[in-house]
């Protein structure tokens, strides 16, 4: 069996569990043969990673930071197949005068390597690469690799409006970090009045990568109806089974309901608020009105605040409330861009 088989395999029974729950986090969609799928994408679709994120981001580092300030050390969360990676590297790069220290995290094994082969074209960035599920707990990663220094973190691509927990990863990444460091968090703004988020993600690309962790696992997709519909907040993936399977001994049931993609949105107030809950003062913030794409710069404090949202119920409930909030642009506001 080759690299994807082995990834696959190795979380076999843990997509299961999943399932049976009625769940599946989006980040089972970035490995195995699911990475296979998005590795490709950056070959067939290279034009649509032109898409104005990188100025936004270099924005915010920048206008938070100056530029005699930039860190040369950055860890970046979740470089999926590298192309994004590449271009934020670029900039990174060219904004030193010396070599450049990079830390790629992932949960998927496969992205990573195709992230290290994108990456090592760069002859001024020294790279290394970790294994992280930055949705389970902190890592060691990062302090086992980091020099005198803060270190950049970057969490790009709204890869923060996938997670189950956004609270909990953002409090992780507090305890992987240090005083000092820095978070550069790249989000996706909400839905536009009288538009459906929903629409961006209804291609045949973007179903097979949603349904790649069902038909790894066993389940026949081809006849899979996939629901992509936008409540409140969030676009949500949903498939019902249309007759029971059953895969390793577990048996789902018929109208066994499956959501199998998740992508919230923020606003800037409601990112900073998250940002402020666990640890992270927020100092800079760059909207793209056109895209909705925007990106919050956030500064590690000493001390997790005593707000912070330690339990799971008390996370909900806060979620739920920035959900509210989030529901509501501030006044003045024509209205949301995307
Ligand atoms: C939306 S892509 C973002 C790619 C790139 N950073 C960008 O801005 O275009 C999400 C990336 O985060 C990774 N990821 C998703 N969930 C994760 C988790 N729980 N722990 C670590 N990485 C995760 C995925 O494997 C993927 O590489």
């Amino acid at each position: 069996m080759g690299a994807s088989g082995d990834e696959d395999s190795a979380h076999q029974h843990e997509v299961i569990g999943w399932l049976r729950r009625g769940i599946l986090p989006v980040r089972f969609m970035y490995i195995g043969s699911g990475a296979d799928q998005h590795i490709r994408f950056a070959e067939e679709y290279a034009e649509e990673y032109q898409d104005g994120r990188l100025g936004d981001e270099t924005a915010a580092v920048l206008g938070g930071l100056g530029p005699a300030a930039v860190p040369a050390q950055l860890c970046d969360i979740g470089p999926s197949n590298g192309v994004h990676t590449a271009q934020f590297l670029e900039w990174f790069a060219a904004a030193h005068s010396g070599p450049v220290r990079y830390l790629g995290v992932d949960f998927s094994r496969r992205l990573l390597d195709a992230a290290r082969e994108r990456i090592s074209r760069h002859a001024s960035v020294e790279g290394s690469f970790a294994w992280w599920d930055v949705e389970s707990g902190a890592t060691a990663a990062v302090r086992g690799w980091r020099t005198g220094g803060p270190v950049l973190f970057c969490l790009l691509g709204n890869t923060l409006g996938n997670v189950e927990d956004p609270v909990r990863v953002l409090r992780n990444i507090f305890l992987s970090a240090c005083p000092g460091d820095l978070l550069v968090l790249g989000l996706f703004g909400p839905v536009g009045q009288g538009k459906d988020e929903a629409d961006a993600y209804r291609s045949p690309a973007i179903r097979s990568m949603v349904l790649q962790p069902l038909r790894t696992v066993g389940i026949p997709v081809d006849d899979l109806a996939l629901d992509l519909r936008t409540v409140d907040d969030r676009v949500l993936g949903i498939v019902r089974l249309p007759k029971p399977v059953t895969i390793a001994g577990e048996r789902l049931p018929a109208q066994h309901e499956i959501r199998c993609f998740l992508s919230r949105r923020y606003v800037p107030a409601v990112a900073r608020q998250l940002l402020r809950h666990t640890g992270w003062r927020p100092l800079d913030t760059q909207t793209a009105s056109r895209s909705g794409h925007f990106v919050v710069l956030g500064r590690r404090l000493a001390e997790m605040p005593d707000t912070a949202v330690r339990s799971a119920a008390a996370r909900s409930a806060f979620l739920a409330h920035l959900a509210r909030v989030s529901l509501m642009p501030p006044a003045g506001r024509s209205g949301p861009g995307r």
